[in-house]
């Protein structure tokens, strides 16, 4: 069945041909986009929307959450609000209210923050394991996010549980936890961090995965500076998350690299971080991505529009990257930004996902921050809100 979505006010498609349309059209056919051009040229379709002038743009890639989790820390955040500063050691409480919980609310927990995030424009969701830390808990966490998410990620190597030596169990992480994990997952991940992995630990890691034929990704740079760029830039990881505390050797690999640099001001807000320096990244020349980084410990939102909002108003990026870097950079820091079911792209063969916005403009999205703009969503051909 093929769609005609017409009356499009702005179109931004993230194609470097295509650039963005005004009084535009597109045809999606199926999962695909299959026509895009001036609304005048269009062609006829089964079904015609007319968008009444609003402006259009790729699904949200949100490259960055954690997911497969139950529990709550409503607590700890208060407790940081009142001053407490963030440590990765909160991990630990959801790990015990994730392994205590059966696989449907693990599967009911994913389903309903998915559901939240495609409401908003997500239409492609990374998430990862990591709050489970046992071979069997963090099987389970992939087997079920890989049944719902676009993308998964193994992160065993989230914090060292309690009662377990730090190298007896990068060793069950790299050995059988790997081994077990690997065919439900296409990426790795390591927090690379004080309290956490350090980089020796980490590289471990990171190697053992990449020879198990997973792609990396590497949580760096969070909470001070540290050596998670440079591993991730040496080691060719497809990303490098966080990026809040970089020097400017740390900028100046990324640019140099093809490791994208994924910022989430979500969780540096939630965390009461500084923001990260994406000025300097882009006019470095690093590719950069924004994710929500949707979790309960240090980053509890679905909303990609915050984080636009955020990094044009508080981190001196231009409505256009900041758009581009929650589409088109989320998709490229998951290597799905070229090809046949590209997201993150609207261009003919792309995958057809839409957001449709109640504005005639991007601009909107930092103009008017806060308010909720989403007007409807397509996924994969099919209206979904
Ligand atoms: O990306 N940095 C490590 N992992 C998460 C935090 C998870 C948590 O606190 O539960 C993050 O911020």
């Amino acid at each position: 069945m093929s769609i005609l979505i017409t009356g499009i006010g702005e179109l931004t498609t993230n194609d470097d041909e295509l650039g963005e349309l005004a009084e535009a059209a597109v045809v999606l056919d199926g999962e695909r986009v299959a026509w895009v051009g001036a609304a005048t040229a269009a062609p006829d379709a089964d079904e015609r929307v007319d968008v009444g002038g609003r402006a259009v743009l790729p699904g949200w890639v949100d490259s960055h959450t954690h997911l497969l989790f139950a529990g709550d820390r409503t607590a700890e955040f208060s407790a940081r609000m009142a001053g407490k500063p963030y440590q990765a050691g909160g991990i630990a409480v959801t790990v015990e209210a994730t392994r205590a919980a059966d696989d449907d609310v693990l599967l009911k927990n994913l389903l309903l923050h998915v559901a939240e995030a495609r409401r908003q424009g997500t239409t492609t969701i990374e998430t990862k394991t990591g709050y489970g830390l046992t071979v069997a808990d963090e099987v389970r966490a992939a087997r079920i996010a890989a049944s719902v998410a676009d993308e998964v990620t193994f992160l065993g190597a989230h914090l060292v549980p309690a009662g377990s030596d730090a190298e007896s169990y990068v060793d069950l992480v790299c050995g059988e936890m790997l081994a077990e994990v690997a065919p439900f997952v296409r990426w790795a991940d390591v927090f690379c961090e004080t309290g956490a992995f350090d980089e020796q630990q980490s590289r471990k890691v990171l190697k053992a995965a990449q020879a198990a034929g997973l792609g990396l990704r590497v949580h760096g740079n969070q909470l001070g500076p540290g050596p998670g760029v440079r591993l991730a830039v040496e080691l060719g990881a497809a990303s490098v998350d966080h990026c809040t505390h970089l020097t400017r050797s740390d900028v100046d690999s990324l640019a140099g690299s093809e490791t994208v640099a994924t910022l989430l001001p979500a969780c540096d807000l939630s965390t009461r971080q500084p923001l990260p320096d994406a000025r300097a990244l882009i006019d470095a020349g690093a590719t950069v991505a924004l994710a929500s980084n949707c979790n309960p410990g240090s980053s509890y939102t679905s909303s990609m529009a915050f984080c636009v909002a955020t990094a044009v108003l508080q981190m001196r990026m231009s409505v256009a990257e900041a758009v581009r870097a929650a589409t088109w950079g989320g998709a490229r820091a998951l290597r799905r930004e070229s090809g046949d079911g590209a997201v993150g792209v609207i261009r003919v063969g792309a995958r057809a996902d839409l957001h449709v916005l109640d504005a005639p403009s991007t601009t909107h999205l930092a103009y008017r921050p806060g308010v909720p703009l989403t007007h409807s969503v397509y996924r994969k051909g099919t209206r979904l809100a």
